[in-house]
């Protein structure tokens, strides 16, 4: 589907964006493997959790959805899963395929997992490493590199792994095996990545201690317990708003409800750098976590920043936006250690300079990130989403500041992760 946008005059309102993508995945899977009924309310309805889910249930787990949004979940334990009958397709979701693979592996039963034609490209040697060294028989396509995955897990032992790069999927993939394994495991990452596995587990009985980017965990003694959670919007989904209000003249939203993880808000530190016009209140706890609103105005003057180190992975999904908001700031913005973005749904860094060069961006590709001169005159230009919602979503806030028509390629992709982008970003116009 091609999606046309035009120039907008001012984005006016207040928004509700859709529940956390990466909490709703976990909580699905992770309330598979408790011992009694655990409700789910605000679970995002979008093809990516929607493939944990599916995939949850054909390993026999018992989940019913009980309203719009709302699910239930009658589990029987850390051991109850089965073996599957047919081949688990992931679809398009990372965060499935890896967590899911962390679990699989300490059952002892065989499961195969693959995805769609952007998922089987997506390098998988990161979870087979550690979980082979834990002692799961795990094989992958393209000598144990990419899905298909084949999984015959069994007796898991501990290990104490330092991971080559921050990513919370391989990271909750080794947490979520040691739950299987003997003895005491213990993960380090080079930088803090998103937390929520970790605050979700705890939540549910586990023993975890966690020491800087060192987490230690220990099989649990007890069945995990269930939860009752609303589960909290999404900021990487607010994020383009957030971009979108800053950079459309006359602009003023509220963003309500959003998760306010600090793992997850990196983006909201760069802006505000940038000069962005942001505000957070009404804070408070929810599922754990820190939520509040979000107002946002829009920016008198952006100055370009450099962002590159420690904040990298807790604004990884931010980066196509983050290009967006850098053509609008004076000087030139560079982002950097950010070479992971090329193996996420599409190389995030190709696209962003492919496309935004067609915009009219003075725009640059490095190996691990991108250089960016602004203040720049966008222009409407037929740009392609690659498939990838981040990228759709991006281009279509770039559309709103850019002189004349934006066609956007394979833009229904957005509902990986937001369906209703298209329609709440109509309702904020003026
Ligand atoms: C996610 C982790 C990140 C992120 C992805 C969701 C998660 O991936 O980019 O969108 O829910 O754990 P990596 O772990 O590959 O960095």
């Amino acid at each position: 589907m091609e999606r046309l946008l035009r120039k907008a005059k001012a984005l006016k309102g207040e928004i509700t964006p859709p529940a956390d993508k990466s909490i709703s995945h976990r909580a699905v899977m992770f309330a598979c493997m408790a011992e009694g009924h655990s409700r789910i309310k605000n679970f995002l309805w979008a093809k990516d959790p929607l493939s944990s889910l599916t995939a949850m249930r054909s390993l026999g787990a018992e989940i019913q959805i009980t309203q719009a949004k709302e699910i239930m979940v009658n589990a029987k334990g850390l051991h109850s899963l089965k073996e599957p009958e047919n081949v688990i397709d992931c679809g398009n979701s990372g965060t499935t395929i890896r967590l899911l693979s962390g679990i699989l592996a300490g059952q002892p039963f065989l499961s195969v997992l693959t995805g769609d034609d952007s998922l089987r490209q997506r390098p998988m040697r990161r979870i087979i490493e550690p979980l082979r060294l834990m002692g799961a028989n795990i094989m992958g396509r393209a000598e144990n590199t990419l899905p298909p995955l084949v999984i015959k897990g069994g007796h898991l032992k501990a290990i104490n792994y330092s991971m080559p790069i921050a990513s919370a999927q391989v990271k909750s993939a080794i947490l979520l095996a040691a739950l299987f394994a003997e003895g005491e495991t213990s993960v380090t990452e080079p930088h803090k990545s998103r937390d929520h596995t970790e605050k979700m587990l705890k939540s549910m009985g586990v023993e975890l201690e966690i020491n800087n980017n060192t987490i230690k965990i220990t099989p649990p003694e007890h069945p995990l317990k269930p939860f009752d959670i609303v589960i909290p919007n999404d900021f990487s989904s607010a994020a383009f708003f957030i971009a979108g209000a800053c950079l459309v003249s006359g602009s003023e939203i509220i963003i309500k409800n959003v998760c306010l993880n600090e793992t997850r808000t990196g983006f909201i530190e760069v802006l505000k750098s940038m000069g962005a016009n942001i505000e957070i209140f009404n804070l408070k706890e929810q599922a754990g976590e820190p939520v509040g609103d979000i107002s946002v105005k829009t920016a008198s003057a952006l100055k370009a920043v450099s962002v590159q180190g420690e904040i990298i992975p807790r604004l990884i999904d931010e980066f196509p936006v983050l290009c967006v908001v850098a053509t609008q700031a004076e000087g030139t913005t560079v982002i950097k250690d950010a070479k992971d973005l090329r193996a996420k749904e599409s190389d995030r860094i190709k696209a962003m300079t492919t496309e935004l060069s067609k915009m009219g961006v003075s725009i640059k590709e490095f190996e691990d990130g991108v250089e960016i001169k602004g203040p720049c005159r966008l222009k409407g230009a037929r740009v392609y989403s690659y498939k990838d919602h981040r990228i759709a979503m991006a281009l279509s806030i770039a559309a709103l500041i850019a002189q004349g028509e934006t066609v956007i390629k394979d833009a229904d992709c957005v509902d990986i992760s937001f369906p209703e982008f298209y329609s709440l970003l109509e309702m904020l116009q003026r």
